[in-house]
């Protein structure tokens, strides 16, 4: 029987948290976790009540990479099917999570290798607990972080520490992920969910369009020249006007021309209290 519920999420308070949910294979992205992490991801970009996801995983693991049986192994004589799954795995890791227009947190609660390492890069923040154990581990089975996850070291880890780890393997410990930028920041694992749900609150308090902005204005940027990425701010700002009505410019400085906050210090939340 093929397995289901790979991917659970829950909604509360504005978050919708995203669980990896095969813990007794250390959270392996199997080919039906791709399948259904995708439908997950579709059904939470249009759903209304949540403002911000987080990805984490089940029990001790955030999620072992790849699943090596089920991913190359078994489907090592179906060609078609491969290809398939492989434009899955790669698409909501590289390209939607991205592009998604929530902001993306990833909470790394145990071990993240290999492939697990385009989840982190492909979030827009990502915190870990200090005891979580990293691994570019493919070059330990005579492999090489293959798929997206080159591309995704490239784009976020210093080239020293990419090279460093993707040729001996080493593991290494969630403190070290704060030290070298691959993470936000490192909490205890018994205070990580309070943290980055106190992170997560503090973002969905925001206004959920400029937040969209903000993350597309980034990441678009980057793939743009700078005379292109300028005119595409400029625009991007006559779209947000258009989906917000106006009101960053009639409520958020409205209200602090007229005393009522200062957004150096504090969300527009506040101009009402
Ligand atoms: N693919 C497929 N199955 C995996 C897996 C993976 N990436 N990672 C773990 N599993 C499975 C194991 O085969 C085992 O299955 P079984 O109970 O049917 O034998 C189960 O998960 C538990 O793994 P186990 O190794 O017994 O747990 P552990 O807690 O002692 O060690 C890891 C956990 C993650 C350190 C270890 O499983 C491991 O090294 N996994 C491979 C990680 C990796 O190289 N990932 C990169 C892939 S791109």
């Amino acid at each position: 029987m093929t397995e289901s519920n790979t991917v659970t999420y829950e909604i509360e308070n504005a978050v919708a948290t995203i669980t990896l949910n095969r813990p007794h294979k250390r959270n392996a992205m199997s080919p039906m976790l791709h399948i259904e992490m995708t439908e997950v991801l579709e059904k939470l970009r249009y759903e209304k009540t949540s403002r911000v996801i987080v990805i984490t995983g089940a029990g001790n693991s955030f999620c072992a990479g790849m699943d090596l049986k089920q991913f190359f192994v078994e489907l090592q004589d179906n060609p078609p099917e491969f290809d398939r799954i492989f434009r899955l795995a790669t698409d909501w890791r590289y390209r939607t999570l991205r592009y998604y227009p929530k902001p993306v947190i990833a909470m790394i609660n145990g071990y993240c290798f290999g492939g697990a390492f385009s989840i982190v890069e492909g979030s827009d923040l990502a915190f870990a607990a200090k005891e979580a154990t990293f691994g570019l581990s493919e070059i330990n089975f005579k492999h090489y972080p293959g798929g997206s996850v080159s591309k995704s070291l490239a784009n976020i880890m210093r080239p020293r520490e990419a090279m460093f780890y993707a040729m001996t393997g080493r593991p290494f410990n969630g403190e070290r992920a704060a030290e070298i930028g691959f993470v936000n920041a490192a909490y205890p694992l018994a205070d990580l969910k309070k943290e980055v749900m106190a992170i997560a609150q503090e973002i969905a308090a925001k206004d959920p369009d400029a937040l969209t902005a903000c993350k597309e204005g980034y990441r678009y940027s980057l793939e743009m020249t700078s005379d292109a990425a300028i005119n595409y701010a400029a625009a991007k700002s006559d779209q947000l006007t258009l989906r917000q009505n106006g009101s960053w410019r009639d409520e958020g400085i409205g209200d602090f021309l007229q005393g009522k906050y200062r957004p150096g210090l504090g969300g527009h939340e506040k101009a009402s209290s």
